[in-house]
């Protein structure tokens, strides 16, 4: 294995630092990445001496600053493979995404008796718009289940669709169990009923490439967080023949032709869903996350995080009484488990003490722990700045927690 992990680490600031005294483990990639240090910089550099108001005014930073977000949609379009960028919207997250498709597309869209469709293996940003959106139109929310493996069951999902199904909405990779969804298939399977498919990358653009218009999706939503560029930014894909018979979500600045206490006209894409004075320093910053990310490419990343996930299972091997609750085919260096009957808070104190970083509870997916039976578990989610050195020690720092507690 040929990855050059200990220069790439060299750019990711925060990882060379003590915790408790011990060299920082961080393994709670799902749920926030770190930032190179071209990110922090650009960032920096624009707020010392870039800073100035988009597509508002005249002057020479105004102008560059509206240049460079402009430039940064490109650079969003061309990661995703989407057809132009009219079709990319700059959001405050995955989250702010979702739920601006769940009003607008259920304001144009939705009615009472209608139905949506999600899944079991859903984090709540993808439940809980849509219930929201069922709420406040009489709609209900059917769920295609998933099996024991934490995989779909694809094989229910002809009998969940019908004519009163407007629209379905599912992750790419789940955040608690790193299940890798056959998007590709469901997305035919629901057109086939002309059914329109959301996809939530919140968890997938950051592991591989994303082809929106070969796999076809209505709607592609991720964070900024997620992949190494700064938090509260995500990005809205949506079809432009979608897009374009969608309301606004939000009323304000930007997003408007014309205003007069008689009638408001809107603008055209993308800026019709871009009210208020956007995150446009956020947006800058998720494109220089983006080009890092490319010039690693995502062959050799992929690769070297794949080999990160088989020794961190072959490894696990070596935990006497662990319990792993997604254990699908295709997933991604996402791991929850259980050791014996040690309480999930309980291991996460110890390794913070340790110095290794990782999520412990429900992971924000309460069905999925429903579905298990359990109240949560203990997540290692790594990413290409991890080592085998960083597996190796939080192997033994499990070991410890087990002699403590057991
Ligand atoms: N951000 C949440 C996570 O940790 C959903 O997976």
């Amino acid at each position: 294995m040929s990855f050059p992990v200990q220069d790439i680490r060299r750019d990711f600031p925060l990882l060379s630092q003590k915790v408790h005294g011990k060299d920082l483990i961080y393994f709670d990639n799902a749920a926030t990445t770190q930032k190179p240090e071209v990110v922090i910089n650009r960032m920096n550099d624009l707020l010392r001496v870039g800073n100035s108001s988009i597509h508002r005014s005249v002057n020479y930073l105004s102008d560059q600053m509206t240049r460079d977000y402009e430039a940064a949609r490109d650079v969003v379009k061309n990661f995703i493979g989407a057809e132009n960028s009219k079709e990319i919207i700059f959001t405050s997250g995955a989250t702010g995404s979702i739920n601006t498709i769940a009003f607008s597309f259920g304001e144009a869209f939705v009615s009472s008796g209608d139905e949506i469709i999600v899944s079991e293996l859903e984090h709540h940003s993808n439940i809980v718009p849509w219930q929201m959106l069922c709420e406040r139109k009489g709609a209900s929310l059917k769920v295609l289940p998933m099996d024991e493996n934490g995989e779909l069951r694809l094989d229910l999902l002809p009998s969940l669709i019908n004519d009163k199904t407007r629209l379905l909405s599912v992750s790419q990779v789940s955040n608690s169990m790193g299940t890798i969804n056959p998007v590709e298939e469901i997305i035919e399977l629901a057109h086939s009923y002309d059914v329109p498919v959301l996809v939530d990358g919140a968890q997938s653009v950051q592991h591989s490439a994303v082809d929106v218009k070969k796999m076809d999706c209505d709607f592609f939503v991720f964070s900024g967080h997620k992949i190494y560029g700064p938090t509260g930014i995500g990005v809205l894909y949506g079809k432009e023949k979608w897009l374009d018979r969608l309301p606004p979500y939000q009323g304000g600045g930007d997003m408007i032709d014309r205003v007069s206490f008689e009638k408001t006209t809107f603008n055209e894409l993308p800026f019709k869903f871009e009210a208020g004075t956007t995150n446009y320093i956020g947006v800058i910053g998720l494109a220089e996350s983006i080009k890092y990310i490319n010039n690693i490419g995502f062959e050799a990343l992929k690769e070297y995080e794949f080999f990160l996930r088989d020794y961190t299972l072959e490894a696990l091997k070596s935990v006497p009484g662990i319990t792993f609750y997604g254990t699908a085919k295709e997933k991604v260096a996402i791991f929850s488990f259980l050791m014996n009957q040690i309480h999930p808070y309980d291991a996460g104190l110890v390794l913070d003490k340790l110095g290794i970083a990782i999520r412990t509870g429900t992971h924000c997916t309460m069905p999925v722990m429903e579905h298990f039976g359990i109240e949560g578990t203990i997540r290692a989610s790594l990413c290409f700045y991890n080592t085998k050195e960083e597996i190796d020690r939080f192997v033994e720092g499990l070991l410890l927690v087990q002699e403590m507690f057991t």
